[in-house]
Formats: C-alpha cells, structure tokens, sequence
C-alpha cells in the first residue's frame, strides 16, 4: 500500500489526538545529549548599568524583585539559562527593600557588592550579605531583602525554577502581613556561606562543595585557581553556571566559545559540553549545577570523548 502522509487515516489520528510514532516530525530520542541550550555568558557591568537604569524607569511597585534574568539565546526560549536553572542579576537599593515571599523553587544567591547593612530575612533570621557570600534561600523557606546602607547592593540569583515548571509542582505565597517579615533571631545562620571561610588559607587549587544537601536539587561548589592552572571538565549530562567571585577566568567551551571573564561575569555551559577553565591570576569561582537532581534520578553520567 502506498504511503500517503495526506490521507483520512492520518487526519483521522490527528483528530483522535494520536501522532504515529513511525512517522514522527522530529526523533524523540537520541545515541547521547543533543542539548538546545547553548553555551552563553552575561557581564555584571551591562547588567549593573540596566539595573541602574531601572531606578528612573521602572517604579518599584511595578517589580517583586529588581532583577535582570539571563535568558538562554535559544528559539522560543524567555526564561531558562540552562534546562533546569535560571540565573539574575538582582539589585536592591539604598533604602529600598524586596518583600517577603516564599516558592516552590529552590533559590541561591552570590553577593557581588554590598555595604554593611544589607541582608535577607530568611524564615525569620537576619542573614547578613557581604561581598562573596552565598546565601541559601530552600524551596519553601520565607525571604525577603533589605538594603540598610547608602549604596546599591547587587548579587546573582539562582534558582531551579526552569526544573519546578516542567513538573508543574510551581506554588508561590507572599507574605500574608505584607511587606517584610519581621526579624526574630540574628543567631548566625547556616544559610549564610562565606567564600573565603569556606575555601580556607591558601592559594594551591581546591574544589570544596558549599551548603551540601540542603537543596535537593541543586549542588554549589567554589573552585579556587592559582595564576596560570587549567580544570578541563569532560562530557557530562549535568548543567553547569559558572560565576566568578574573585580574579578572571578564561572559558573554552566547545562549540567555539572562547572567553575571559571578570568579578560577577557569568557563563551557562549546558550539558554535553566539554569545556576548559583556565586562571590567569588567582581565581576563584563558584559552580551552581543540577548534579543532585540528575543524581537522584539516575541520569548523572559522563563520557563521549571529546
Ligand atoms: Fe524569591
């Protein structure tokens, strides 16, 4: 029988809301990864003059969060910066602060610039926000930010956002009061990590992973690089943003992608590419991937040569 993609069998499927799987448009599965997402990376400066920008042009009633998403430059994509992972440059300024909110999605952030009096109300602690910290915001947790000083803070978010869509399991709640939630304890909190404790004395190269097990579905390490050393990182399914804290780093990605990055620069090396990481003065980086979630279901894997 001849083989006719226009014949009432086929509109009778569509109809019937059936694709046969023999004549699908594109493959469902494939040998290894094809990722959509590219390599791509920001710069804190652009996103810095913007956000400075956004004082005269965006009321702040108008935003929940001053913050600039670092969209993935693939076709039809307005959000992700990698499958499972968003990242933001978010500011807050003198005097101004974020309300208290609470999501489904997990959230991080690296403080790039910031004066003593900056912090996150986290479920209720004060958590201080000083240059190079990380501070941890888990799924369900109430946050809120206040800047206090007399200067702009800024930092990088990052959030699994992109993941919690895909499943549908997405709930966000302001704070029932309003505004901020008060503040009832300034006991140091486990939320905060400072890089520099974290990393320890030294210069010699390290790769220590911060905040171990508190998110279930994203891992952060920092990476401190003495001038002149190399990371190669082969193959692997998991997703990777690479922000540097301190010094500059030069990213080689395959694919062709070639670049030095700055203090507050960020990169997405989605999965699936090989990529090297070179330092030309001490360096240090922090790493936010999707490791333990791809752990958990059983899709970590690398390999694939070069
Ligand atoms: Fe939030």
């Amino acid at each position: 029988m001849k083989h006719d993609p226009q014949s009432p069998y086929y509109s009778e499927l569509g109809r019937l809301r059936f694709s046969p799987g023999w004549a699908r448009p594109e493959p469902s599965m494939w040998p290894e990864p094809t990722p959509k997402f590219k390599p791509a990376v920001w710069r804190f400066a652009s996103a810095k003059r913007a956000l400075d920008a956004s004082h005269n042009m965006v009321p702040a009633e108008l935003t929940e969060r001053r913050n600039l998403i670092m969209v993935n430059p693939i076709e039809g994509n307005t959000y992700a910066t990698t499958r499972t992972l968003v990242a933001a440059y978010q500011c807050v300024m003198a005097g101004e602060s974020a309300r208290t909110h609470r999501h489904s999605a997990a959230a991080l952030r690296l403080v790039l610039a910031s004066k003593p009096g900056t912090y996150t109300i986290v479920n209720g602690a004060r958590v201080d926000m000083a240059p190079g910290d990380v501070v941890l915001t888990p799924a369900w947790s109430w946050h809120g930010h206040v800047n206090e000083s007399d200067e702009t803070s800024y930092w990088i978010d990052f959030l699994d956002i992109p993941f919690v869509q895909l499943t549908e399991a997405m709930f966000f709640e302001p704070y029932p009061a309003g505004g901020l939630e008060p503040i009832t304890t300034h006991r140091s909190s486990p939320m905060r990590i400072p890089s520099g404790e974290a990393l320890g004395g030294g210069r010699e190269a390290k790769t220590v992973e911060v905040g171990a097990g508190i998110m279930p579905t994203i891992a952060m390490h920092l990476i401190r690089q003495p001038a002149g050393s190399r990371i190669d990182v082969g193959k692997t399914t998991v997703n990777h943003l690479y922000a540097v804290a301190r010094g500059q780093a030069r990213f080689e990605v395959e694919g062709g992608l070639d670049e030095v990055l700055g203090v507050g620069d960020l990169i997405a090396v989605p999965c699936w590419h090989t990529h090297a990481i070179e330092a030309p003065e001490d360096t240090v980086i922090f790493r936010v991937s999707d490791e333990p979630l791809l752990t958990k279901l059983g899709l970590a894997r690398t390999g694939g040569g070069s």
